[in-house]
């Protein structure tokens, strides 16, 4: 499954269903996918490495059979090492880890691309781009959270702008950003660099989530080069 690695620049909505209603997962996935969505953003907490708790692998399973979209899980989780196999059994396209926590980030970067998954980092607002310079040839994605990760409806941070700028001096890996996109911070940070958006209350807050997500990449693809 690749899917990051054949954006080839273009760039792509992926709803996080943290937002949408957990009653009815796939329909709201199937919603979002009228407007434009490329990739379903899956947000699984722990309430160590962030305080809220969330869903698992055996959520991950049952959306992967019932929606034809490819399913990127992101692990705001203390230990991701212990969960990682049961995410590639259950059909994920990708799967990103924080840095903050893993101890091998080789090994466990490794073990996902060997599960037949794209490996992605996920990094909090103040850690440093340095910390994955020596992981760069180990990993399909960055995703630069442009909020603390924990929960929906946050702020963009205003200063990741300069992070996606500096970490695309860096890299030329897909830079995906997750926390507080909307139809005006979209444009920010695809000039910034950023090509996947990850968007969540402003999509399924409304009630119309493929109109909301429509807009949101138009305006991030207005704003591309
Ligand atoms: C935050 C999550 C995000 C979240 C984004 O910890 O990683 O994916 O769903 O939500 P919004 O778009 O509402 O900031
Ligand atoms: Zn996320």
């Amino acid at each position: 499954m690749a899917f990051f690695s054949k954006l080839d620049g273009r760039v792509v909505a992926a709803p996080s269903i943290l937002s949408a209603d957990f009653a009815s997962l796939a329909e709201e996935v199937r919603r979002t996918r009228e407007g434009g969505a490329e990739l379903v953003h899956f947000d699984v907490m722990d309430n160590h490495f962030v305080p809220n708790l969330t869903i698992g692998p055996m959520v991950a399973d049952s959306l992967a059979s019932a929606v034809d979209l490819p399913i990127d899980a992101h692990l705001m989780v203390e230990s991701p090492d212990n969960l990682i196999p049961a995410f590639i059994d259950a059909g994920v396209a990708s799967i990103s880890v924080q840095p903050e926590v893993v101890r091998h980030l080789h090994r466990t970067l490794t073990m996902i691309r060997r599960g037949g998954c794209e490996a992605g980092v996920a990094l909090n607002p103040t850690t440093s781009l340095s910390s994955i310079e020596w992981a760069l040839p180990y990993i399909d994605y960055i995703n630069v959270m442009t909020v603390n990760p924990g929960f929906g409806g946050q702020d963009f941070i205003p200063e990741m702008a300069d992070k996606v700028r500096r970490l695309k001096q860096m890299t030329d890996l897909p830079i995906q950003v997750d926390g507080g996109i909307t139809e005006k911070t979209a444009p920010v940070a695809v000039e910034a660099g950023a090509r996947v958006l990850v968007a969540g209350s402003a999509v399924f807050k409304g009630d119309d989530p493929a109109e909301q997500l429509r807009r949101i990449l138009q305006a991030g693809r207005n704003a591309a080069p």
